[in-house]
């Protein structure tokens, strides 16, 4: 299973690797049954708090009513408190790196024991990959994104591969030139998340750092992962703890209501891909969009199952091409990454303008590495 292991991990194999390309196009070669994904199963959770410090608890979990079917009419002005939100410092945030599920995964390796290993202190983690779900909704749309590039840095620990996503330069200046409409729609998705949380004060602000995160494993053929994500919420009527079945949760999004046809051809291109490729991968059976106008109001609820998503985007985007490319560019990950040192980089990266894919080996660098001495040393003693 684990094709890499008999190579020879010393420094200078991590070089062989070096510049190795990933052919992105053409999409079609993906074009073939989808690989095998095993149902997620949900392994635990923790909440980060409005200073995005660690709980290893359900305090964010969010509990979101769902009684009503398909469509429901609201009146939900997503402009109210605007100025009390306490905005996300992504500045901040993005250098977490992998720091949050790190905590989880030293606080939890008893749930790595495997039936050989029960007896014997821990070695490895027994999965191919740990990463953010974002990452890989990212992989998954990468056959269909011809604009944005991205970068993903790689280290291999004890057999399993962490992958971390760093910001390119260009959204680095997106996002550092984003006009103030672009702000306040992002602060409009927060709000929206609100007016649906039972129980919830639309006249009080929303800290946007608050986040609750699920802990998941799966395998896509080959690939065992483990992977966190930020779930919107609960439905209540449906949700248990502990043994959380993961079809109780739902991805709330907001989305312009489609006035013209291109409206809703965007819509269906663009959103429904992303927003299957992001609860797909979490098992999340629903997503719940609220249209908004462009002053932010929103009138309409409309439930989509991740499940038909992409026959009402009749075809313009293929589950199986994005899934047979992820598994494909998880293998070529495994192939270019040989070293097995938690200080050691790989970087694998997508230009913008939909080019191919990079492996570049940058040994020891620290402005790439994002492991943890604090992980590292303690993880397996
Ligand atoms: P929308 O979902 O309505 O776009 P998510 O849907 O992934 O749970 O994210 C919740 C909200 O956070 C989004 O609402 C959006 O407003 C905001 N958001 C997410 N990612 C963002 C990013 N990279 N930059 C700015 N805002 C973001
Ligand atoms: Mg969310
Ligand atoms: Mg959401």
């Amino acid at each position: 299973r684990r094709e890499t292991r008999d190579l020879s991990t010393n420094r200078d194999s991590g070089k062989d690797n070096n510049g190795a390309q990933f052919q992105v196009h053409p999409r079609n070669k993906y074009d073939h049954d989808a690989p095998l994904f095993r149902r997620p199963m949900f392994v635990g959770d923790f909440s980060l708090d409005g200073k995005r410090r660690f709980y290893h608890d359900k305090r964010n979990l969010h509990y979101i009513s769902m009684d009503w079917q398909t469509s429901k009419k609201v009146d939900y002005d997503l402009n109210v408190a605007m100025d009390k939100m306490i905005r996300k410092n992504f500045e901040e945030t993005k250098t977490e790196k992998l720091d949050r599920l790190l905590e989880w995964i030293l606080q939890n390796l008893y749930k790595f024991q495997t039936k050989d290993s029960s007896d014997k202190p821990l070695k490895c983690l027994s999965t191919d990959f740990v990463c953010f779900r974002g990452l890989l909704t990212e992989l998954l749309c990468t056959p269909y994104e011809s604009k944005e590039g991205w970068i993903i840095c790689a280290t291999k620990f004890r057999d399993t591969i962490y992958l971390c996503a760093y910001e390119t330069p260009e959204k680095q200046s997106q996002r550092e030139n984003a006009t103030e409409l672009q702000k306040t729609m992002s602060a409009w998705g927060y709000k929206f998340e609100q007016y649906m949380t039972d129980g919830s004060d639309p006249t009080k602000g929303v800290n946007e750092n608050e986040e609750y995160c699920c802990v998941i494993r799966s395998r896509l053929e080959s690939h065992s992962l483990v992977y966190g994500a930020e779930v919107d919420g609960a439905d209540p009527s449906t949700y248990k703890t502990p043994h959380s079945d993961l079809k109780s949760f739902v991805e709330l999004k907001t989305g312009k209501e489609p006035v013209q046809d291109r409206d809703y051809r965007a819509l269906c291109r663009f959103k429904l891909m992303k927003w299957w490729s992001q609860s797909y991968l979490v098992g999340i059976p629903r997503v719940v969009c609220g249209f908004r106008n462009t002053d932010g109001k929103v009138h309409t609820l409309k439930t989509y199952d991740v499940e038909e998503m992409s026959s009402i985007a009749q075809d313009h985007w293929k589950p199986e091409i994005m899934l047979n490319f992820l598994n494909k560019f998880l293998e070529f990950v495994k192939t270019c990454v040989q070293v097995d040192d938690p200080e050691a980089v790989y970087k694998f990266q997508r230009e913008c303008n939909g080019g191919d894919i990079s492996c570049t080996y940058l040994g020891h660098d620290p402005q790439w590495a994002f492991m943890p001495k604090w992980y590292y040393e303690k993880a397996f003693s």
